[in-house]
């Protein structure tokens, strides 16, 4: 039986869960995909680091055409980071008839359009779950659960180093550096924090969010920003002599053809689920006409949970391989129809 041979982009916190995960779960991974999946090439920036993972050095590179254009390889995971460079990889990798798998919400969130149109040209699928809130399959949720209905609001905790930032500093009175530090060891933060706590980062994925819960164009000036960076112990301490936690709320909301998106610290009433929404973790409260309203929960950032996201995307492309029918089934969800925004 011919494997599906898989390249990687990256080797860091989330591609060491994507290993770990390939190969721990390689007999399940076989049976729902119908072929073995193989990880045959890496690229890294530097291959004499040391790797808290075993695996055959010779399947690390430091050239990322090596893999992008490398025959043999039906899949690239993308898990390296990065805007410019990293978007000609993705182009020339569908160029090259590869599917494609990122985790990657800033080039999404800024190229998603681009990127997915160019998929469909060449029928490859680009699947990008783990780029919103880690380990929650919500993109799914959203495109396919929600296929029946018409989403009106979405909000909720979608920045996990921000969120641990604040719990830590609310719970333990923490200070922000030590606790931010904390974040990046646990390889939850971005490679430049500034992302995180200016809530650049859940403004990349209220973008994304935005775009496949109301089928439009949404771009980043569409987002009103302001991160945690000026939040003190005293802001935080008010609050919970009032009953509220601070927690960065990312919020989309739609009214017929007017919608408004925005990432702001916000007082959260002690009662409200979110305020109990800690550490790492994630939610995001889906709003739909017809169902009301649902909730999603779980954790948002980290090697495994994330890693979870990226290997079911993997099976969803292999699985479109297999039956011959790559770039027609995954969620292309990339329309063109332009809502008005809070600029207009
Ligand atoms: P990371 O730990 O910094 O790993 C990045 C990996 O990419 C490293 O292996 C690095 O090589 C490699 N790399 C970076 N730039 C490169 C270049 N120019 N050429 C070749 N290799 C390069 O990052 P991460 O936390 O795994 O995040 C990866 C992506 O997933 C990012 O887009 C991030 O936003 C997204 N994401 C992360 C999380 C999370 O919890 N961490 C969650 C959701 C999404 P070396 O190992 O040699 O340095
Ligand atoms: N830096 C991001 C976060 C990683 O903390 O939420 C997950 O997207």
């Amino acid at each position: 039986m011919k494997s599906i041979k898989v390249g990687m982009l990256g080797l860091g916190t989330v591609g060491t869960g994507v290993v770990r995960i390939v190969e721990g779960h390689q007999e399940d991974l076989q049976r729902k995909i119908g072929a073995p999946v193989e990880i045959s090439k890496i690229v890294v920036r530097d291959k004499t680091k040391r790797r808290n993972i075993a695996l055959d050095d010779a399947k690390l590179t430091e050239d990322p055409y090596e893999v992008i254009r490398d025959p043999e390889i039906d899949v690239i995971i993308e898990v390296m980071g990065g805007i410019d460079a990293t978007k000609g990889y993705l182009l020339e990798a569908l160029e090259h008839g590869k599917q494609v798998v990122t985790a990657n919400k800033d080039l999404m969130a800024l190229h998603g359009a681009e990127i997915m149109s160019f998929a469909s040209e060449k029928g490859c699928d680009v699947l990008y779950e783990a780029s919103v809130a880690g380990g929650i399959p919500i993109l799914r949720t959203i495109v396919e659960g929600f296929s029946s209905d018409r989403i009106t609001k979405m909000m909720g905790i979608v920045n996990g180093t921000t969120n641990f930032i604040l719990t830590k500093m609310s719970q333990e009175g923490a200070s922000y550096s030590e606790v931010l530090k904390e974040a990046q060891q646990l390889g939850y933060a971005e490679q430049d924090p500034t992302s995180d706590v200016e809530g650049l980062d859940a403004a990349y994925k209220m973008t994304i969010l935005g775009t496949l819960g109301f089928q439009t164009g949404v771009s980043m000036e569409d987002v009103s920003v302001s991160g945690i960076s000026g939040v003190t112990k005293e802001d935080i301490d008010y609050g919970k002599r009032l009953g509220y936690e601070v927690k960065l709320l990312g919020i989309a909301e739609r009214q017929d053809d007017f919608i408004s998106l925005s990432v702001q610290p916000t007082m959260v009433k002690k009662s409200h689920p979110l305020a109990s929404v800690h550490g790492v973790f994630n939610a995001v409260y889906v709003y739909g006409e017809a169902v009301g309203e649902t909730m999603f929960y779980g954790p948002g950032a980290g090697e495994m949970p994330t890693a979870t996201s990226v290997v079911a995307d993997l099976v969803a492309v292999s699985k479109n391989l297999q039956l011959g029918i790559s770039g027609k089934a995954g969620f292309s969800p990339y329309r063109t129809k332009k809502l008005k925004t809070d600029d207009q």
